[in-house]
């Protein structure tokens, strides 16, 4: 704990917020502030600011905010731990190694993450200086490919030969086991020495999330045998896990954000030339259906998914699962229909506009696939029928909103020309059955109530006096250390407890709070309070010192009125107890006298607020 504290403190201070939030949007000097219309939300006006001196942002438009980290969680789709990878390696700053991770070493993987590195760097030079430029990329270019693309995607070239990579990587100064670890290289049957296992191969580097060669899927040279292992993947490695994996996200992801909306094709090809289009929000599963895993990387930038699969019998098969799968997971989820025997890299080289419209035209899954079924099956035969229902009736059970499922079922019974009703029986029926068979849980019943519940809650105005003194110690390290101090009650701090910003702020001392939160909701919560103080007027325009002063003399008095507010609350609360005593003994007088008292206590409280 104390180590990611102080790594993330001094990433911090290495970096300036406002040059790292000016990289992806366009700042301007607003007084003490900087501004921009907010890249979360649509916006005319700037309502997004950066402070510099606290390293904070926030945007009154849409409530996000917090530090660097959740900038570029929030911006690039991260998560926490890969938004610290990426800006401890932009500040240069070493990350501590996990412990207890056994193959995990942070020294061997940074290892693994160069081999990687250098061999991409060494298959790029392959193709366009060495035995590649010739025959390799005039079949790229053939494929429509321009050479912006090949350098984007950093597509190489893996020359005939059993040790051309082994022996630039050993020349590196690297172990051939290495190179074996991260499916580079293979060992001799038997023996012990090694060879490249990607001999005269066209190289597509796979990415992670952050832009780092992982892997490759490797392509058989023109003019080789496409019906043998057209394709050779790197095997499962330490940095390389194929369900996580989807190809393109790393250039994809500012797109997907952009579109709300991920396109997902079958081959590396068809990526590279739907973002040769235009289509930036492409990614690849390759040769597969969707994973979950996938799918909830996905979900990190929108709601919607096209599935843009071949029309063969593998790729229809892969395209329904897929669709099943992103139904379940929520997405809207549509499908886009090719011209048999193409993909999409085919079209994109021919007639790139129809590409676009193709896409555009997109059918919702459960049409489709209704579509597909009445297309498969004769519906004037009582069998056709019944498989027709049987098929669609599988597919139904993925769509989780009933309305929409009643939709469909109404779509359904007007094309087959079946009562309504009766479909709805089956596909009920089917959805309890699956419901069982999964195990699925039946609701609890309600509590029951609690017998005098008059004083469930603390009033407004603690609440608000609460929020006050919170935004003002995340605003301000010295007006914390001060306003801490001046805690005087138990239950007043038990209450402060009970915010769940409170927790950090204790744990700040005088430094950063918002560094220790990871959580980014919280993370903009803090911020929106802190900013809520350093933009009010009473602040804004006061020197530092000054203004540290002024915001301990208000939280003194904040929380004063809160002390006020939580004792009387106390007296309440034990009065409601002595009520309810009173009451199980029979004692109508002492119960009647209690009861005056709580109702004088507790409308003070009202007319105090
Ligand atoms: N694939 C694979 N192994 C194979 C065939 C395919 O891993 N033997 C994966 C590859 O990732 C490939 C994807 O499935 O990109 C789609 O396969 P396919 O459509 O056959 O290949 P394309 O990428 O379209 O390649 P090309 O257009 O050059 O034939
Ligand atoms: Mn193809």
């Amino acid at each position: 704990m104390t180590f990611a504290l102080g790594t993330t403190d001094e990433i911090k201070a290495r970096l300036n917020i406002v040059e790292l939030i000016g990289s992806y949007v366009r700042l301007e000097k607003a007084g003490t502030h900087w501004k921009a219309c907010c890249p979360f939300h649509q916006e005319r006006s700037p309502s997004f600011m950066v402070n510099d001196e606290k390293s904070m942002w926030h945007c009154f438009g849409c409530g996000k905010g917090g530090d660097i980290f959740a900038f570029v969680m929030e911006i690039e789709g991260l998560e926490f731990r890969e938004a610290l990878t990426m800006l401890a390696e932009r500040a240069g700053v070493e990350l501590p190694q996990y412990r207890n991770e056994p193959g995990n070493n942070k020294e061997t993987k940074d290892r693994l993450y160069q081999i990687l590195e250098l061999s991409t760097k060494f298959f790029e030079k392959q193709l366009w200086d060495g035995p590649g430029k010739g025959k390799i990329l005039e079949y790229l270019k053939g494929r429509g490919l321009n050479e912006e693309s090949i350098k984007r995607f950093r597509l190489g070239y893996a020359p005939d030969g059993w040790q051309h990579l082994l022996d630039f990587l050993v020349s590196k100064g690297y172990r051939k086991d290495e190179a074996e670890s991260v499916g580079l290289a293979l060992k001799k049957e038997g023996g012990h020495d090694h060879y490249d296992r990607f001999r005269d191969r066209i190289m597509f580097p796979v990415f992670d999330i952050l832009g780092r060669p992982v892997g490759y899927s490797a392509r058989v040279a023109p003019g080789g045998d496409e019906t043998q292992a057209k394709y050779i993947n790197t095997p499962e490695s330490a940095l390389y896990h194929k369900s996580r994996v989807l190809y393109g996200l790393s250039l994809a992801k500012q797109g997907m954000k952009q579109a709300k909306m991920t396109i997902v094709v079958e081959g590396n090809m068809d990526v590279i030339a739907l973002h040769q289009v235009g289509l930036e929000n492409t990614v690849a599963v390759s040769g597969t259906a969707l994973t979950e895993e996938q799918l909830s990387l996905m979900k990190r930038y929108g709601n919607e998914v096209r599935l843009f699969f071949d029309m063969d019998g593998a790729g229809q098969k892969a395209a329904r699962k897929s669709a099943e799968l992103a139904l379940e997971k929520e997405f809207l989820v549509s499908m886009v229909a090719l011209p048999f025997g193409k993909d999409a890299a085919d079209m994109g080289k021919e007639d790139p506009e129809a590409l676009k419209t193709a896409i555009a035209a997109s059918v919702p899954a459960p049409k489709y696939f209704l579509e597909a079924s009445l297309k498969a099956n004769d519906q004037s035969t009582a069998e056709g029928k019944r498989k027709i229902v049987e098929e669609y009736t599988e597919f139904l059970l993925f769509i989780k909103n009933p309305i929409e499922r009643s939709f469909w079922i109404k779509e359904l019974s007007r094309e087959i020309a079946m009562e309504e009703k009766l479909l709805v029986g089956i596909v009920n029926g089917a959805f309890v059955d699956r419901a069982r068979k999964d195990g699925r849980p039946v609701p609890v019943s309600n509590q029951p109530r609690a017998p005098f519940p008059m004083v469930n809650s603390y009033s407004n105005r603690a609440e608000r006096l609460r929020e006050e003194f919170i935004a003002l110690c995340c605003a301000d390290g010295d007006t914390r250390t001060v306003l801490l101090k001046e805690i005087q009650a138990d239950e007043t701090r038990a209450f402060l407890e009970k915010h769940p910003l409170f927790f950090f702020i204790l744990q700040a001392g005088d430094g950063d709070a918002i560094s220790l939160i990871e959580d980014p909701a919280l993370k903009s919560e803090a911020a929106r309070l802190s900013f809520r103080i350093l933009e009010s007027p009473e602040f804004a325009n006061l020197e530092h010192d000054e203004q540290s002063e002024k915001m301990q003399e208000i939280g003194k008095q904040y929380l004063g009125d809160l002390e006020k507010e939580v004792l009387t609350r106390e007296k309440l609360v034990s009065l409601e107890r002595d009520i309810n005593q009173a009451r199980t003994a029979g004692d109508k007088n002492k119960e009647h006298e209690l009861l005056q008292k709580f109702a004088e206590i507790s409308s003070g409280r009202l007319h105090s607020s």
